[in-house]
């Protein structure tokens, strides 16, 4: 089985060809992802949330991230891996932001980082990427600066916020990103900064003209309970499967018929 790189994603770009995208945070859904046959498999800070419980992707550490990644690698033959870094690992300058990069490779084996932001962070992505790692971006909505937006909706309606998105994108294309998410912005706008970029551009919340697309995996299968934004297709209701069998299994214990006869020793 031939492991995916960022030179066959490039290759699906030019061929039109769709790149399809989940997270994962440990070893069992990471491996069920891999053999479902995703291209690429994120272990994005949304871990913070969906794994850690956490109010926003801000508190999850560096070393918290490595031990997410590490368990993913080990699940995964076939998709690349890429792993986010998170808040506060790599905004201060880029040698720190290479140092975090670094670290992520060595202690997990990941194949790639992804970092948030545009010009501010173009020296930091050149030098990881003269390192060695490849370097997946992520403008849009950019959950890390939450604070500073002040809420999850829709970004670059407005020209000013699109001018200043199409200005970041091609700035860390020429820092040397191999791919770009982007997040919740018009499908117009995501379909005009696809067309001009060279690299694949993957989209959640940003329209069918994206190269490809990226889901958290819990919202996908149903676990995230009562989240419903437009952008997510459910594919399962793992809520409410799981809570039904949590049910029996308790009224199972309860009436004494679990374990019976053949489930014993
Ligand atoms: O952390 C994450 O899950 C992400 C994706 C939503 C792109 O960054
Ligand atoms: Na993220």
């Amino acid at each position: 089985l031939k492991r995916i790189t960022t030179h066959i994603l490039q290759e699906m770009k030019n061929k039109g060809e769709k790149i399809a995208m989940l997270t994962a945070y440990d070893y069992s859904m990471a491996k069920v992802v891999d053999e479902g046959g995703v291209d690429v498999i994120l272990v994005g800070d949304s871990a913070s949330m969906v794994m850690a419980g956490h109010e926003t992707t801000l508190p999850i550490t560096l070393d918290q991230m490595i031990y997410h990644a590490s368990s993913v690698i080990r699940g995964t033959k076939r998709a690349l891996v890429v792993v986010d870094l998170p808040f506060g690992s790599y905004q201060g300058n880029s040698k720190e932001a290479l140092s975090s990069a670094i670290r992520v490779m060595k202690e997990s084996g990941a194949h790639a980082v992804k970092l948030e932001g545009g010009a501010e962070v173009a020296e930091s992505i050149e030098r990881i990427v003269a390192a060695g790692i490849p370097v997946m971006g992520h403008l849009g909505l950019t959950p890390q600066s939450i604070y500073k937006f002040g809420t999850y909706t829709v970004r670059a309606k407005e020209e000013a916020e699109a001018d200043k998105l199409k200005s970041d994108i091609l700035r860390i294309q020429e820092a040397g990103c191999f791919s770009v998410v982007l997040e919740k912005i018009p499908a117009k706008l995501a379909q005009e900064v696809t067309a001009s970029l060279i690299i694949p551009t993957i989209g959640i919340g940003a329209g069918q003209h994206c190269d490809g697309q990226v889901l958290v995996v819990n919202d996908m299968i149903g676990l995230t309970k009562g989240f419903t934004p437009r952008f997510l297709r459910q594919y399962l209701e793992m809520y409410d499967q799981i809570n039904g069998a949590v049910q029996s299994y308790i009224k199972d214990v309860k009436s004494g018929s679990f374990p019976n006869e053949k489930e014993q020793y």
